[in-house]
């Protein structure tokens, strides 16, 4: 595979100044792919389909296509193509750790089906794997890439296998929902910071320590630690000066109703001696309580103080995954149509910006285009069939109010399902 593991070169020097292209050499010449795929012609080699949900007739099939829009025809991708389906492939390249390196994890995705519940991610594996059995259940190390199911989830994942254990990033990062390609890049750098980039703009950063819960935390609260006896977290008392009025007691809670008379039909002899029904006496303000005042002695909450976790033990090699050596997509699509292109694990995010810009970023506007082109001839053809099946209707008395009804008719219907979505 001459694609891996290539070093990127100055092709063409002779049109920058000599310093400019020594610190072009400088800050690129480095710059390390270990896996880059376009999914040109050959791409089959390269990747493994599972036979993972093959028995149960559940895998998915994948289309190599690019897509009913795209900005160039000739740029293909995988795309699942069965609804209710599991999708499996991976690619294997040479082994390698990112200590010491930047490790970068890039790929374009797209839903051409309006997605209401599906991933877009990509995955890293390491060591040794099985590809044709490679599933859900496979162990992988960075699982990266959007994620949307319903309104509440519309998020880009990035989860990093520590110690056997999956961690979700704690911070919310929204992902693209619409149906054009996007880029997703995923940094990590050896001071255990990382970014996160949508179409080559940071969206998130920050730090390993802070943002999973990798490790157990530094600081925890003295279990050892009590309230001291004398510490007064009341920040209100009763007023010590309030006193009970007097003859608050005596006021009944119920008073006989005076308004009401007794039935000229009672019979005393009968029905015994007539008594007027109660009613709740206003005058009555409920068991007495003397009024509140701010404590004086108050001291605030008592918090037990922060003491050094005996359990926190600093890992430097926090951001290090060892082996890796797989990429691979594993998803279950309830409505497929998702399409990956131009998957890239690289140490140079500069490399990698260039790849985005020359591939998604050279089609997005075309892409769009065309997109915007199948969405108004759809438009037409729905307005098209409603037409027809008017005219089947025979009904030519009001021919022109159905027209009109029906014009509104797939507006209307799209308002309902969202009603119902929430
Ligand atoms: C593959 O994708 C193309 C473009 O969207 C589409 O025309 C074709 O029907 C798809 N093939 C399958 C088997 O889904
Ligand atoms: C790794 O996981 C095991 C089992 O859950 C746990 O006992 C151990 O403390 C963990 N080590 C680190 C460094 O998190």
């Amino acid at each position: 595979m001459a694609m891996v593991q290539r070093r990127l070169q100055i092709i063409n020097p002779n049109f920058v100044s000599l310093a400019v292209a020594l610190s072009l050499i400088i800050s690129i010449s480095s710059a390390k792919v270990f896996f880059e795929e376009r999914f040109d012609d050959g791409w089959e080699s390269r990747w493994v389909k599972s036979d993972w949900k093959k028995d149960e007739n559940m895998a998915g099939e994948w289309n190599y296509t690019s897509g009913k829009w795209n900005g160039d025809p000739n740029d293909k991708g995988i795309q699942t193509s069965e609804d209710y389906r599991f999708y499996a492939i991976s690619a294997e390249f040479p082994e390698f750790s990112n200590k010491d390196k930047t490790l970068v994890f890039q790929f374009t995705v797209k839903h051409e089906q309006k997605l209401d519940c599906g991933g877009g991610y990509m995955k890293l594996l390491s060591g040794e794997v099985d590809q044709k059995k490679f599933g859900g259940d496979t162990p992988y190390s960075i699982m990266f890439g959007p994620d949307i199911c319903g309104y509440s989830t519309k998020k880009v994942h990035a989860i990093l296998t520590y110690n056997d254990t999956n961690h979700l990033i704690k911070k919310e990062v929204p992902c693209e929902t619409d149906q054009l390609s996007h880029v997703y890049t995923f940094v990590l750098r050896p001071d255990a910071t990382y970014s996160i980039l949508i179409d080559n703009v940071e969206k998130q950063s920050g730090s390993l320590y802070s943002d999973w819960d990798l490790l157990p935390p530094k600081k925890i609260k003295d279990p050892e630690a009590k309230k001291p006896e004398d510490w007064d977290d009341k920040e209100f008392i009763p007023d010590p000066e309030d006193k009970k009025p007097e003859g608050y007691d005596d006021i009944p809670k119920e008073i006989p109703d005076s308004d009401a008379k007794k039935p000229e039909d009672w019979d005393d002899e009968e029905d015994g001696e007539w008594t007027a029904p109660t009613i709740p006496n206003p005058e009555y303000k409920g068991e007495w309580k003397p009024k509140k005042i701010k404590n004086p002695n108050y001291k605030g909450k008592w918090k037990a103080p922060m003491i050094d976790n005996p359990d926190f033990k600093d890992d430097p090699d926090l951001y290090v995954f060892p082996n890796l050596k797989y990429v691979g997509v594993e998803l279950w699509q309830v409505k497929s149509g998702t399409l990956f292109d131009n998957v890239l694990v690289s140490d140079d995010p500069e490399y990698a910006k260039k790849l985005a810009e020359e591939t998604w970023g050279k089609q997005k506007d075309a892409e769009k285009a065309a997109f915007e082109e199948a969405e108004k001839n759809t438009e037409e053809e729905t307005k098209d069939d409603a037409v027809d099946s008017d005219a089947e209707d025979g009904d030519s008395d009001d021919a022109e109010n159905d027209d009109a009804d029906d014009e509104f008719k797939p507006d209307s219907a799209e308002d309902d399902a969202h009603v119902e979505y929430y």
